[in-house]
């Protein structure tokens, strides 16, 4: 299996980084806050709903939206067995562990069942990636027919394009809004919408309900 650059000491720091008040607080007042739009979708998602998160990190956003789905479940992927151990201590902590289900496995390969998702989505991944196509690929099969995908990255500026860093070991990204709604609609998604929010690109669409 591939192995995630998430791992040891950058693992350790950047799992309570990305789970902590320092980071809401950069998101919040610098960067832009993605959650919003995340909190629609699964407002938007009746009853006993399954998300997938593909790249869950710490748990971030899957115990925020576990926290939103009494009924429903998580299913958070991610390469780095570190990332997996804190959000799997966060969840138990908060009393969320029987909504989250971790699995360590790539996001272009999570080796979940086809259509069983009725939203997927992905914060701050794709750019890491050295194939972004994999990820919405995945994402497309995860998915019922009419569920919702949303993929959440830093768009592309002077200064992600001056930090090499921002890039991840293998990654090819991060894409401007033309990219992403090519990507998106390329995975066969309909509807799709790219937004801007603070220094993030928002990308959301739906997958084609079948014939009735
Ligand atoms: C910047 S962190 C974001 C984590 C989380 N989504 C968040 O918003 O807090 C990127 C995460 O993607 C994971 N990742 C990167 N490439 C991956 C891959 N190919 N398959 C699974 N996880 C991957 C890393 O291990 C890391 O946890």
């Amino acid at each position: 299996m591939e192995r995630s650059t998430w791992e040891g000491l950058k693992g350790k720091l950047g799992g309570r980084f990305l789970a902590g008040p320092l980071r809401r607080g950069l998101e919040r007042w610098l960067l832009g806050d993605p959650w919003p739009c995340l909190e629609r979708e699964v407002a938007a998602c009746p009853g006993a709903v399954t998300a997938v998160d593909l790249g869950v990190g710490s748990g971030y956003f899957a115990l925020r939206v576990a926290a939103r789905l009494p009924q429903g479940r998580v299913l958070g992927v991610d390469l780095s067995s570190e990332m997996l151990r804190q959000a799997a201590a966060r969840a138990r902590r908060r009393g969320l562990a029987e909504r989250l289900t971790l699995t360590r496995s790539s996001v272009t390969k999570t080796g979940l069942p086809s259509g069983a998702a009725d939203l997927v989505y992905s914060n701050n991944v794709l750019h890491e990636l050295s194939d972004p196509g994999g990820l919405w690929a995945e994402a497309h099969r995860l998915l019922r027919p009419g569920g919702r995908v949303l993929v959440s990255d830093f768009q592309t500026n002077a200064l992600t394009r001056l930090a090499p860093p921002l890039r991840g070991a293998h990654g090819a990204g991060p894409y401007g809004a033309a990219q992403l709604r090519e990507q998106a609609t390329a995975a066969g998604f309909q509807e799709v919408a790219v937004r801007s929010v603070g220094r993030w690109a928002v990308v959301t669409g739906v997958k084609a309900a079948g014939p009735a």
